[in-house]
């Protein structure tokens, strides 16, 4: 994959290591190996899978002209957290649209993410209510902005459309490269699956690399047959983007949508269980919205048998710590 042709920060600053779970695999049983790749260590203030999407999101807006940053995600977003980040070590001004999709839970003195949005220097947050289309919320943000002399540019939720995705493409090419170097063989991949940029990016990248290993994303808020065709599409542009001869094939894309539990971002038994065993086990920290949700996914397909005995499985850990924070009663209850 060349992914010269595309403006880029180099917010990356090498690879992020790929470890051995060790503890872990042997609490589940040891039938499978679990490795994990920490992209939660990634920089950017508290790290996480945003860097690798900004770093080539940001460069456009950059190279288009702009000023001024817009973009939106939940109360607690990561992806609002990190884009506020690039924006104040760019000098850029950042704007964001939050999205209260659980009624009644802002609050203007939230902790977590939410606290570190206004530490991070943020211009403005417009609360909106759950459901509203966020990207007209963000064009009259940009039209405000632009009649007091703004050259604002809209990065999408998540970061993900077809430029944010590359992020992804090229952090399974560098996965190969480094699972290369090591000797290891890994049989299968496990990764988020929300706004999709990341599982997208990953699916593209392994057809891109020829690498033949099988994508499982865990869905965060859907079910999966809502989710799978809005990562197809997604796939499919960001292998357009990228001039990848063939395409993507749809059974690439595989989601399991059976560990969202009672919705997004609400706690659930199996969320809390995977939390506490990776910090437990392997003094690794997880988040209740996301990566707590995809480990309760690794978790419960491990015990289901769902990967061979002896099979070597690989988690991408995308960060989100910082959420924990904001669920103190969750993990003490
Ligand atoms: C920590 C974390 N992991 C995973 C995801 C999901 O990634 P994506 O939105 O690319 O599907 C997010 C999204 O915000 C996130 O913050």
């Amino acid at each position: 994959m060349n992914f010269t042709k595309f403006p880029r920060r180099g917010y990356l600053q090498g690879q992020t290591p790929i470890e051995p779970m060790k503890n872990l695999s042997k609490a589940l049983g040891g039938k499978v190996n679990l490795f994990i790749k920490r992209d939660d260590l990634l920089p950017g203030a508290s790290g996480g899978n945003k860097t690798r999407k900004l770093d080539f999101c940001i460069a456009d807006a950059i190279e288009k002209g702009a000023d001024t940053i817009i973009t939106c995600g939940a109360i607690q977003s990561n992806h609002c957290r990190l884009t506020a980040s690039w924006a104040a070590k760019e000098g850029l001004e950042c704007h964001l649209v939050l999205e209260e999709r659980v009624k009644g839970s802002y609050k203007e003195d939230g902790s977590g993410n939410n606290f570190l949005f206004e530490l991070l220097g943020v211009k403005t947050k417009r609360v909106v209510e759950g459901g509203s289309n966020m990207m007209a919320e963000m064009e009259k943000t940009a039209a405000e902005l632009k009649a007091a002399g703004k050259k604002p540019y809209i990065v999408p939720g998540g970061a993900s459309n077809p430029i944010g995705a590359l992020g992804y493409a090229a952090c399974a090419e560098e996965m190969m490269d480094q699972l290369n170097t090591m000797g290891l063989s890994i049989d299968h991949v496990v990764v988020p699956s929300g706004s999709a940029g990341t599982h997208a990016g990953m699916v593209v990248g392994m057809v891109g690399t020829n690498a033949g290993i099988p994508v499982h994303g865990i869905d965060v808020s859907k079910p999966a047959a809502d989710q799978e065709p809005g990562v197809y599409k997604l796939a499919q542009d960001t292998a357009e983007l990228l001039g990848i001869k063939g395409g993507i094939e749809r059974d690439a894309v595989k989601c399991y949508g059976e560990y969202v539990g009672p919705g997004y971002s609400l706690p659930s038994d199996d969320m809390v269980e995977a939390v506490k065993l990776f910090a437990a086990e392997e003094a690794i920290l997880l988040d209740p919205v996301y990566t707590g949700k995809v480990a309760a996914g690794l978790i419960g397909l491990v015990r289901k048998g769902a990967f061979p005995e002896g099979a070597n499985v690989l988690f991408l850990h995308t960060g989100g710590s910082p959420a924990l924070y904001a669920y103190l009663d969750t993990f003490r209850a």
